[in-house]
């Protein structure tokens, strides 16, 4: 049921300037926790402060826009406001909630230059939130030449951040103080193949930091829609970040845009602590409804298994043949495919992704030729009528793979010819990439072109039903609200990382929740078993840092409706026992509760299976090796379950000991206490079951 009230009151319509100039206007949160204050500075500038249960949040900061034809950054008066309230439920098509309540109190303030030209600037003050955007009227074009927005901290907060990076988001984080923020010391060894870093002191959002008092605060933005990605750029004395906004290929432009015209929202969450920020649904509240009526069923939260893996670990090829000869090494051949759908088929799994399965392999990367695949020209090897049947017999779907090599221009070409063969031969999910620096030349990952194709991939697959996972694309920003097919992205750095370059630590998988996720859903590839390169390779010496019980774990502390079983059919065939948990997980859920987290530290996370009355929890350590007390108190009063628990065995450690899980069952009622012992690098997975 979708319960809508909202009600909007005009205040002050018509007074003066000179009211208003020396006066704050303030707007509080529904529960009058978080206090918003607007005023207007000496020099004429918007600017805001926030406080939450009487601590600043956010000192004074200033507000404004400039356009070509405007400066809506000083100089100004505000004109009016409005304020209202609105308070809704809706329900998600899949999430880690069912439904979702809207509840915030509005302020409107329209301002004026002295030419009269104007600008409206709305605030949404939520129980854990403060969200505002800049709004535009008018019938014609603008351009956009910079935001001036900024979010003055009030200390040397220690923050979680990854460099502002215009063409990738494949890094690993970094905790400092807001005056240590310093790309140049943040490096690893083989970094994003594609990487434009312009000011070694910003970083991308959602930026995050915890405050002497434990209240965290994030920084990042909702509904990314016709415009660049919202970057921030420490000042490292003040700390203060100012927006820097990824530029059009015209670096002195940020957008483009037809009149009337809204930038994204930009918002604050504030928690009282790291698991509260897992909860807050404000980014999904700023993002608009689906445009399009219809029936959403089509929709649905799948695990897969693909050719994917064994290209990472060189055991496979995605390209079929050396300077004109077949090598034998192509992994997307008919024979091989079908062993993946017969596995799919025989352990649950929904899909199967293909990768390397058309013709362009050979010269793909990094190599700017504007066209490089052909998205309906299979390899000679690779039957797609006769896969497609294959599949079909075994309920399996095929899952397509556009790797576009960021020739942009040559995939929207493609496009709708592209999502017709896929329709053709039964296919509706997609994992697209962008590996490459962006055509058109100039143009950034992050950039409004970009941002517009990304969005337009969304609502294009949308219209031929088809779901859709984007890597390499822009950081999510809620707006699989609006696009419910655009299940996952990667946009940050996964676990192909693991088998080739220096990995993540153990820390990057507990850094990611209340960074990356914070937008949406990660196709972050868990599951794997194998943790060891040398098995591959005996010259190998990357390993996973992580048990196998944390890899199972990550199943439920990385959230995505769209969940790969990563590692090869035979690691998993070796180790049923375990693999067990993940065929059981689901990818949906009724409810999500953080049981206890430290950024970075650890995480643990319970979540109740969509429509059933059976709970799942993952618990992550970093590390460190620590035993995290749990208490089952969200388990309905009254019912017995089984829990199966999936733990550390004995002496596993990420490093040299990663491969022990134990695995044993106990019933269990609402309010048993479990201890969960994790191993450095280490995890736990249950699996709660109604009895
Ligand atoms: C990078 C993607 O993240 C990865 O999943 C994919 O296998 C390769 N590109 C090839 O498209
Ligand atoms: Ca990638």
């Amino acid at each position: 049921m979708n319960i809508r009230t909202f009600t909007l009151t005009l205040a002050c319509l018509g007074a003066g300037f000179m009211a208003f100039a020396q006066q704050k206007i303030t707007q509080t949160s529904p529960d009058k926790s978080i206090v918003l204050e607007v005023e207007t500075t000496k020099d004429g500038a918007p600017a805001y402060s926030i406080t939450h249960q009487g601590t600043k949040i956010l000192a004074l900061s200033r507000l404004g826009l400039v356009t070509r034809e405007a400066n809506y950054a000083s100089g100004m008066k505000l004109d009016t406001f409005y304020t209202g309230t609105q308070d809704y439920t809706w329900q998600t098509v899949w999430g880690e909630e069912e439904s979702i309540r809207d509840h915030h109190n509005l302020l409107k303030t329209i301002w004026k230059t002295s030419k009269g030209q104007s600008i409206a600037i709305q605030f949404r003050v939520f129980n854990n939130a403060v969200g505002f955007r800049y709004e535009l009227p008018g019938d014609s074009t603008v351009v956009i030449l910079d935001e001036k927005t900024e979010f003055a901290l009030t200390a040397d907060h220690t923050t979680w951040w990854a460099p502002s990076d215009w063409d990738s988001n494949e890094h690993t984080y970094s905790n400092t103080k807001i005056s240590q923020i310093d790309a140049t010391k943040h490096l690893t060894d083989i970094e994003p193949f594609n990487q434009f870093i312009p000011d070694v002191r910003a970083v991308q959002t959602p930026v995050v930091m915890k405050m002497a008092n434990g209240v965290h605060v994030a920084i990042a933005e909702a509904a990314l829609v016709d415009y660049g990605a919202l970057h921030l750029k420490a000042d490292r004395e003040k700390f203060r970040f100012s927006a820097f906004v990824v530029p059009t290929a015209d670096s002195t432009v940020k957008s483009v845009n037809k009149l009337p015209f809204h930038t994204p929202w930009r918002t604050v969450l504030i928690n009282a602590n790291a698991g509260g920020l897992l909860t807050n649904r404000t980014i999904l509240n700023l993002n608009e409804p689906c445009p399009l009526e219809g029936d959403v069923s089509w929709i649905k939260p799948q695990k897969y298994v693909g050719i994917w893996w064994e290209m990472h670990v060189g055991k496979g090829s995605w390209d079929y043949q050396k300077d004109g000869v077949p090598h034998g090494k192509h992994a997307a051949n008919t024979q091989n495919v079908k062993k993946y759908i017969d596995f799919a088929a025989k352990y649950g799994f929904d899909g199967v992704l293909v990768e390397g399965w058309n013709k362009g392999w050979e010269a793909w990367f990094n190599t700017m030729k504007p066209e490089v695949f052909d998205f309906t020209d299979p390899y000679p090897d690779y039957n797609m009528s006769e896969l497609a049947a294959y599949a079909k017999s075994k309920k399996v779907r095929i899952i397509m793979h556009h790797e576009t090599s960021a020739a942009v221009p040559s995939y929207e070409r493609q496009m709708d010819d592209a999502y017709a063969y896929m329709r053709r031969f039964g296919m509706n999910s997609v994992k697209t990439g962008y590996v490459g620096y962006i055509q058109p030349k100039g143009e950034w990952h992050d950039g409004q072109r970009m941002v517009n194709h990304f969005n337009e991939v969304a609502r294009r697959t949308y219209l031929n039903q088809i779901m859709v996972d984007m890597h390499e694309p822009v950081r999510p920003s809620g707006l699989h609200r609006t696009w419910p097919n655009y299940m996952a992205s990667e946009a940050a750095r996964g676990m192909e990382y693991n088998a080739w370059s220096k990995g993540n630590a153990p820390s990057h998988v507990i850094t990611l929740p209340f960074t990356r996720l914070l937008g949406g859903p990660m196709d972050y590839t868990p599951g794997i078993f194998e943790t060891r390169m040398n098995t591959y390779d005996p010259k190998k010496k990357e390993i996973i840092q992580s048990t196998v019980a944390n890899q199972l774990a990550l199943y439920v502390t990385m959230y995505s409706p769209l969940q790969m079983a990563a590692d090869l059919p035979e690691n998993y065939e070796k180790r049923l026992d375990a693999f067990q948990f993940i065929r059981d997980v689901p990818v949906d859920w009724s409810e999500t509760r953080v049981l206890n987290a430290e950024i970075g530290d650890f995480l643990t996370v319970a979540r109740r299976e969509r429509g059933k009355n059976n709970w799942f929890i993952g618990s992550i350590t970093d590390e460190t090796a620590r035993t995290l007390d749990i208490t089952l108190d969200f388990l309905q009063a009254g019912k017995k379950y089984e829990a199966t628990i999936y733990a550390d065995g004995k002496n596993a450690h990420y490093q040299d000991n990663p491969y022990p899980v134990e695995i044993r069952k106990v019933q269990v009622t609402k309010g048993n206490k479990l201890a969960l012992k994790l191993a450095a690098g280490g995890g736990c997975a249950i699996a709660i079951r109604q009895l």
